[in-house]
């Protein structure tokens, strides 16, 4: 209840005029350090209005004219000129020489990883791990190589894109829809090719593909479904699987055939981009 300011008998000072059950309220004032940070802030709030950006509103610059968007390609410029002379080195460089030198190395991983992450992630992954037709750079298992120079090849050149002399994968036929195959022959070699892992359904039907197979696949699969580099050729008889391994995956593949594309590499990056991906995918796990 409000009742009139007056002075508190025992502290000296004066009241604000609030009482609550004959309890009143002291006015104590503000620390006088306190209340000159406060002015001070105010201020600083004011004259930063006036120079720099601070209202949301686009094209509003305050007088200095700085805006960061502004100031953005200066600072890219100068980051290029400071990697510059190492761009440089990295371009004349064998991925094999860039290995060697830890100075060269390091900076390659370090830039391989930030390159793969925008041209390379959306297809493999964010860590090289792969997808279903999209083969994973993580693991020992390389369709067409995993030594520096056999992955720089396949980076630079493509799979399969119709961009390069020197491309990788050949094609696979597509064995039911071009009528070589019958669909129970189809079936039978689908069988014999689960088997090479121990998971034929049904081991009459994969007896009766050991002959087809090695008739019509054994050339670019190898007689044991070894695969073959040469070819893009997977191995068909460990547990990795490109375009998957269940049964119906692999009757799809062998009656239509599979194509993966990768586009080459060489005309679209820097060629020290390319040589800063090798090293990385390389490092991903599964480098030999
Ligand atoms: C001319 C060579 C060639 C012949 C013949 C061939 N393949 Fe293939 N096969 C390939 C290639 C190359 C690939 C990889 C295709 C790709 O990556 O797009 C492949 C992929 C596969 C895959 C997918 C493997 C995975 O990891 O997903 C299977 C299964 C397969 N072949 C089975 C067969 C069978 C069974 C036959 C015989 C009926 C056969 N292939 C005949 C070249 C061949
Ligand atoms: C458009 C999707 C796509 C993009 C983007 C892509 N790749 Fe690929 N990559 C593929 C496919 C598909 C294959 C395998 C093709 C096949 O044989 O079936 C492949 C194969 C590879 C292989 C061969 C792996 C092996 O087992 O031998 C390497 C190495 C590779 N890619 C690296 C890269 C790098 C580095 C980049 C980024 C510059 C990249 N890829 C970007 C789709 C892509």
């Amino acid at each position: 209840m409000p009742t009139k300011i007056e002075k508190d008998a025992i502290s000296g000072q004066m009241t604000t005029g609030h009482e609550w059950d004959g309890l009143k309220e002291l006015d104590t004032p503000m620390p006088r350090w306190w209340l000159w940070t406060f002015y001070a802030t105010v201020v600083f709030a004011l004259v930063w209005v006036v120079i720099y950006p601070a209202i949301p509103v686009s094209g509003l610059t305050g007088l200095s004219g700085w805006t960061a968007r502004g100031a953005l390609p200066a600072e890219m410029a100068a980051e290029r000129a400071r990697i510059e002379p190492m761009l440089a080195r990295l371009r004349e460089a064998s991925p094999a020489e860039i290995a060697a030198d830890p100075e060269m190395r390091a900076f390659a991983l370090a830039g391989g990883r930030g390159a793969f992450n925008n041209a390379c992630a959306g297809c493999h992954g964010a860590g090289g791990q792969g997808a279903p037709g999209f083969p994973s750079l993580a693991d020992d298992d390389w369709l067409f190589g995993g030594k520096l120079d056999e992955i720089q090849h396949t980076i630079r050149h493509g799979v399969r894109a119709g961009e390069s002399d020197d491309q990788r994968g050949i094609a696979m036929p597509a064995f039911l829809s071009t009528g070589m195959m019958t669909a129970a022959q189809v079936n039978d070699t689908a069988e014999y090719v689960l088997s090479l892992t121990g998971r034929a359904t049904n081991a009459e039907a994969a007896g009766r593909g050991e002959a087809l197979f090695s008739e019509n696949c054994a050339s670019c699969h190898g007689e044991r479904g070894e695969g073959n580099r040469d070819m893009g050729a997977p191995r068909l008889n460990d547990r990795i699987w490109l375009f998957g391994g269940d049964k119906a995956a692999v009757v799809r593949t062998i009656a239509y055939s599979r194509a993966g594309v990768m586009p080459s590499w060489q005309g679209r990056l820097d060629p020290a981009v390319v040589n800063m991906l090798t090293l990385y995918v390389h490092s991903l796990g599964g480098g030999e």
